[in-house]
């Protein structure tokens, strides 16, 4: 028989999902594996359950009446808090070194949530040039219908983004690495001058994952995911998180959730959370392998340039040092041989790299085209994620590939 959530020592689970107990524990690993774990049913399943439930009923009008204080045990219903969920969203705000944290139904989601929160008519936004192209065009195409401009920087220099900035500039939009181009951002000296000017900073954080990099930490105000890549893990689920420590940032960004009802389901929450479980161990491994398959590519004389900043040499790497524990697994390189030819040559011929778009899944995926460029000098470029196969089957694969 399941227990409600009404034991005084479970950890608390505030339909807005905040995080703020001190934690007993910090490190990632025991992080993913405890935290929020204590409140499960007295018949003691080692998995937390999935409350596959959209609403909760109550045993009087009375503690109906009192499930909106802080801390109140109850839920209310699935668009605005569930228990599954909200053990995934603490875990996540502790992971980010946040406060609290949403998970939604996509990283677009959470994007589009993040960004509206702090948004209103006549506000403008200054963006990364290079950030993920849907979220590009989301305030390319969608946010002038709301009165909403903005300046898009193609540089990675802190300065040109100071320079866009405006009297009705509200938000900061960044993404370090950049997606396509996979070059690191020195942002913090302007996430922390963002904020003395009134404006709201938020990064995409999905490239390092929170294993590897808390930008809350470096002055940012939020840190968006694809939860779709290194948290889901599998190549199973579509979701987002948005991740913050201001309270009156998590007011709005709750409002988003709630109203817009971006919501994730249940099952996909379960189903992160036990992404979470190998997270920091996938990570690791996806990291070696694709710093054993881009210095392999990048000795190789078919191969011009290789773009991944963890690469010895690579002119990135002190930014690197300074903002990530470690490197994910997606980085681009560019043939010699700069045709399209050239480029699905070497795609087709991979035998254990997948042609598929999305990344951070247990399999190894690549992709060629000219969007992942840098769109002021296109040229034809192959994107590869390197996910859990042994890597020296993944080097094997793409020196035979080479071949051609
Ligand atoms: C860097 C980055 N941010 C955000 C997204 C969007 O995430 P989702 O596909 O979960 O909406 C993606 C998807 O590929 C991405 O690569």
């Amino acid at each position: 028989m399941m227990r409600p959530y009404t034991e005084p020592d479970a950890v608390p689970f505030s339909p807005a999902g905040p995080h703020d107990q001190p934690l007993e524990f910090d490190a990632a690993e025991t992080i993913c594996t405890h935290l929020g774990e204590t409140a499960i049913d007295v018949g003691g399943p080692a998995a937390l359950p999935i409350y596959q439930a959209s609403t909760f009923v109550y045993p009087s009008c009375a503690d109906f009446e009192a499930r909106k204080q802080p801390d109140s045990p109850y839920f209310e219903y699935t668009r605005v808090g569930n228990p599954t969920t909200a053990v995934l969203q603490n875990k996540l705000a502790a992971l980010e070194k946040g406060r609290w944290c949403y998970v939604l139904a996509s990283g677009m989601s959470a994007i589009v949530a993040a960004l509206n929160s702090s948004l209103h008519s006549g506000a403008h936004v200054v963006a990364c040039g290079q950030c993920y192209w849907p979220a590009r065009r989301y305030m390319v195409n969608y946010l002038p219908r709301f009165g909403v401009d903005t300046t898009f920087v193609p540089t990675l220099n802190p300065d040109d983004y100071l320079a866009a900035l405006r009297p009705e500039t509200r938000v900061l939009y960044l993404e370090s690495p950049t997606s396509g181009t996979i070059e690191p951002m020195d942002y913090e000296a302007l996430a922390h001058e963002a904020r003395k000017r009134g404006v709201v900073s938020i990064i995409d954080n999905s490239w390092a994952g929170p294993i590897y990099s808390n930008p809350l930490e470096f002055g940012v105000d939020m840190v968006v995911h694809s939860a779709t890549k290194y948290i889901g893990g599998h190549s199973d689920v579509v979701a987002g998180a948005v991740i913050g420590r201001d309270a009156e940032l998590q007011k709005r960004v709750f409002r988003e959730v709630e109203l817009v009802g971006g919501t994730t389901d249940p099952f996909a929450a379960w189903l992160m959370l036990r992404g979470l479980r190998t997270l920091s161990l996938r990570i690791k491994q996806m990291e070696q392998s694709a710093l054993a398959v881009a210095s392999r590519l990048a000795a190789h004389p078919a191969v011009r340039r290789v773009s991944h900043p963890g690469l010895e040499g690579s002119a990135s790497r002190a930014i690197v040092q300074k903002y990530f524990r470690g490197t994910g697994s997606l980085f681009s390189f560019e043939l010699r041989e700069q045709t399209k030819e050239a480029a699905y040559r070497f795609v087709d011929r991979l035998k254990l790299f997948s042609i598929g778009v999305s990344w951070g899944g247990h399999e190894s995926l690549a992709l060629a085209g000219q969007w992942f460029s840098d769109p002021r000098s296109p040229c034809w470029t192959v994107r590869l994620h390197c996910g859990l196969e042994a890597t020296t089957d993944l080097v094997a694969d793409v020196e035979q590939a080479l071949q051609a």
